[in-house]
């Protein structure tokens, strides 16, 4: 099973951005840890702060991979181009957030994506991510 994480703008300063939101874990660190307790599943991720990047991205794999767990970051509540990417493609995409975008700002509560995504996954740590990935595997 092969199975993407793209992560969105920002994304790359895990561990050293707003900690109190986001935890102090690097990105990397999580995937090696998540790498090793799925080894059956063909894991990689791509990080881009680019919108343009993240469309081609999804374009270039979605019609491969068996999954895409996606956290568009601010991209999340403004871009209609990844929306419909998300919705052009094949691969089931689950939408992830590391925080509560409800508890947060009303501009947070608005999703694009949503609407095309297999489903949603909000607000439990990097541990959203572990469970997109859990929900591939049924
Ligand atoms: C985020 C939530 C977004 O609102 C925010 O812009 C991010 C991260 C999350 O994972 O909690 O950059 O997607």
């Amino acid at each position: 099973m092969k199975i993407i994480i793209i992560n969105g703008p920002n994304l790359n300063l895990l561990g050293k951005r707003e900690n109190d939101i986001y935890g102090d874990e690097t990105f990397n660190d999580f995937f090696e840890k998540l790498q090793l307790k799925f080894p059956k599943v063909e894991l990689s991720q791509f990080q881009s702060n680019i919108e343009g990047e993240l469309i081609d991205k999804i374009q270039e794999i979605g019609y491969s991979y068996d999954g895409i767990i996606l956290n568009a970051a601010a991209y999340t509540h403004t871009s209609v181009g990844i929306a419909d990417a998300a919705k052009a493609i094949p691969a089931p995409v689950v939408e992830v957030h590391i925080s509560n975008t409800f508890s947060r700002e009303d501009f947070r509560h608005k999703s694009y994506i949503a609407p095309n995504a297999k489903g949603v996954i909000v607000g439990f740590g990097l541990q959203s991510y572990e469970l997109a990935l859990q929900s591939f595997l049924k």
